[in-house]
């Protein structure tokens, strides 16, 4: 159990690299059951999330090897296996596993799975995709087995452009016999690094990135050796922190184009904005205007965003309004950032945030991943110490965040539970 202790104030400068995306690397590892090849995949971001889907991958029969950032995987062995709940539990990505499974063994078995708490977050869409390319599966006793005499083809609706059903039927429907089409997709970045990787490996997808994709099946998939391009989210992360220290942060090795929601956002609180072909820098020497933000699937303002935003907006002259349209109970930031003396309240979809002058350290806990990454943020922008505790949610997508944030002049180190009791823990009076 690590606790994070961030000394706010230090003016964040100079420039970051970016690793990984979290969200196209889980992907793309799920959709790996499909090749029976050789997979080499660079730029893997270190994050626990990648580090449980490897594990449960090994459980299935595939041989990995993970050397700094690149993952050798060899797909050969690929067996049936009822992995147990406890492997599952963890990410949500683990469910994306059962087509690509079905595809290649005829047969499949997972137990439902977790992830972030962030809302109910069904898989209805993905069932009824499912069912539709000739699987029948069913759920007892909180597992779901699948089975299919062959795949086929579909004609695929989504009432709302999901990024994982997408993604789990646009590999699936890769050796489904004959042509699927997904209408309504969504059109993340995630789901056209997912489709470039299995069309590298010989499958034949076409519209990814629009809100129609067609796939034709093929018989089988190949090798590939494949760069996971930047996270978008955690360069718009580096991004905010820039905008919250009054600092000059330059995020390299992106794609500006992902950043566009963020970038234009930023702009309307006042921050100054300038981009290059891979690259974005915030300077910001003033306090941001308040404004409203409303989350929609991409390109519009990313969820994954919206409480780190939200976090910034703690501090901008006036009141913002954010508006969560994705999930309904993203709001675990809203108390902490309260205990860090934010003027926040929730009003169904909306947080309401009353601008204050500025913030002050707190011990606080992170509730899921990206409510502790707008806790990390408050913290860098807050006079004195924060303490935040239930670092293993931003373990989970924020690859040496330490390491990045302290090149780029901010106080912030990691304690284990031991140094935490006998240091901090007996001075500090957390507030309950
Ligand atoms: N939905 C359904 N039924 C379904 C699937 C989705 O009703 O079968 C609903 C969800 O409940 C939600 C909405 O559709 O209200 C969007 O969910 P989506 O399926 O797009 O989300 P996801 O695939 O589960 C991915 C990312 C999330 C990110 C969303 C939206 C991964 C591993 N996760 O989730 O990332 O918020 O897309 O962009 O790719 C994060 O990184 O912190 C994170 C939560």
């Amino acid at each position: 159990m690590h606790v994070l202790r961030i000394n706010g104030k230090n003016r964040l400068h100079g420039e970051v690299e970016v690793p990984g995306s979290k969200n196209a690397s889980l992907a793309i590892l799920s959709s790996i059951p499909l090749t029976k090849g050789q997979i080499v995949l660079h730029n893997v971001p270190e994050i626990s999330d990648v580090q449980i889907k490897l594990a449960l991958l090994e459980d299935f029969g595939a041989k990995v090897d993970w050397r700094e950032g690149t993952v050798f995987i060899d797909c050969s062995g690929f067996k049936y296996h009822e992995p147990d709940e406890t492997r599952v539990r963890p990410i949500r990505t683990s469910f994306y596993l059962l087509g690509p499974l079905l595809a290649r063994l005829g047969r499949a078995f997972l137990p439902m799975p977790g992830g972030c708490l962030i809302g109910a977050r069904p898989v209805d869409f993905h069932l009824k995709g499912l069912e539709l390319l000739g699987a029948k599966v069913e759920m007892v006793n909180g597992c779901y087995t699948a089975s299919t005499e062959g795949l086929h083809g579909a004609e695929i609706y989504f009432d709302f452009p999901s990024a994982g059903a997408t993604q789990h039927l646009m590999a699936t429907s890769t050796l489904a016999k004959g042509v699927t089409t997904i209408n309504n997709a969504a059109m993340e970045p995630e789901v056209v690094s997912l489709a470039q990787f299995l069309n590298s490996m010989g499958a034949r997808i076409e519209g990814a990135g629009t809100s129609t994709i067609t796939v034709t099946g093929v018989e089988e998939l190949g090798d590939c050796t494949f760069n996971i391009p930047a996270d978008r989210v955690q360069a718009g992360t580096y991004l905010l922190a820039a905008a919250t220290t009054k600092g000059d942060v330059t995020v390299r090795g992106i794609m500006p184009e992902h950043q566009t929601a963020t970038v234009n956002k930023l702009r309307e609180a006042g921050a100054d904005v300038s981009e290059g072909p891979d690259w974005v820098r915030v300077a910001c020497d003033k306090r941001l205007k308040a404004m409203k933000i409303k989350t929609m699937p991409y390109p519009g303002f990313p969820t994954d965003m919206q409480q780190p935003m939200a976090a910034v907006l703690t501090t901008a002259r006036g009141n913002s309004v954010v508006e969560e349209t994705i999930y309904e109970s993203r709001i675990g930031h809203v108390p902490e950032l309260n205990r860090m003396g934010a003027k926040i309240r929730v009003e169904g979809r909306s947080t309401l945030i009353e601008g204050v002058s500025t913030l002050t350290g707190a011990v606080v806990h992170a509730s899921d991943l990206r409510a502790g990454a707008a806790l990390c943020l408050a913290a860098l922008g807050a006079e004195g110490e924060t303490f935040i505790k239930n670092v293993h949610f931003i373990d989970r997508g924020y690859d040496h965040l330490e390491g990045r944030i302290t090149a780029l002049g901010g106080e912030i180190e990691r304690l284990d539970e031991e140094t935490w009791e006998r240091d901090y823990a007996h001075r500090l009076k957390p507030h309950n």
